[in-house]
């Protein structure tokens, strides 16, 4: 899949490991969670694109590099991105913030919207969608589909694990949007989970359950 970048760093691979771990209470799996995506983070704006601009240091004046072209817009899908959210929002403080409210119906797995915020400018934006886990898709294909309905043009998804059916659905929907990922994991199992996976984002992040 050309649009498909893990990120094999050895930072993110052992810091998803602690996330895999059943033990890992919910209080280090948000802050791993935030780890791991200010490291992906990195990765996902390694093309951004910047200009040189005249800047003084103590000793002298000269031309400097700083970030230039689109401005960023953060859009976390409810719940289990609020983690992810934490940790790009570190990296990239000036990021206009979106929320994109979803659930998955427990018997058919298809995504029910209950919120959508994102900025009004959202057209000139750089979007960066987050969401821990790509399970069977149709949570971030109907996220982007409603981004791209409300202007957004240019947009990056970053998961932590994705399965190779979710990736499947959501590339042949959206072809136009890069993936990034931590892990492509195995399989999803009967429920809709991915395996070997890290069970449940959002109750492991909030400890509900
Ligand atoms: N959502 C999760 O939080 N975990 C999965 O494994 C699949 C969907």
């Amino acid at each position: 899949m050309p649009t498909l970048t893990v990120i094999d760093h050895p930072l993110v691979q052992h810091k998803l490991t602690i996330l895999r771990r059943r033990e890992t209470p919910t209080g280090r799996f948000h802050e791993v969670v935030r780890e791991v995506s200010v490291l992906m983070g990195y990765e996902l704006t390694r093309d951004l694109a910047l200009e040189e601009r005249p800047v003084t240091t103590p000793l002298t004046t000269f031309e400097a590099p700083l970030l230039s072209g689109k401005k960023l817009c953060l859009v976390s899908i409810m719940r289990a991105g609020q983690g992810m959210l934490d940790g790009m929002r570190s990296l990239l403080p000036s990021a206009r913030i979106g929320h994109i409210g979803l659930y998955r119906d427990q018997e058919t797995l298809t995504p029910i919207e209950y919120f959508f915020k994102v900025p009004s400018d959202i057209e000139e934006r750089l979007v960066i969608l987050v969401d821990p886990m790509l399970a069977t898709g149709h949570t971030a294909t109907a996220a982007v589909h409603r981004l791209k309905e409300a202007g957004a043009a240019s947009i990056r998804l970053a998961v932590l694990v994705a399965a190779p059916e979710g990736l499947r659905t959501f590339h042949e929907s959206h072809p136009d949007v890069a993936v990034y990922a931590g892990s492509v994991d195995e399989r999803l199992d009967e429920h809709g989970y991915i395996l070997p996976g890290l069970g449940d984002a959002g109750d492991r992040m909030f400890g509900t359950r």
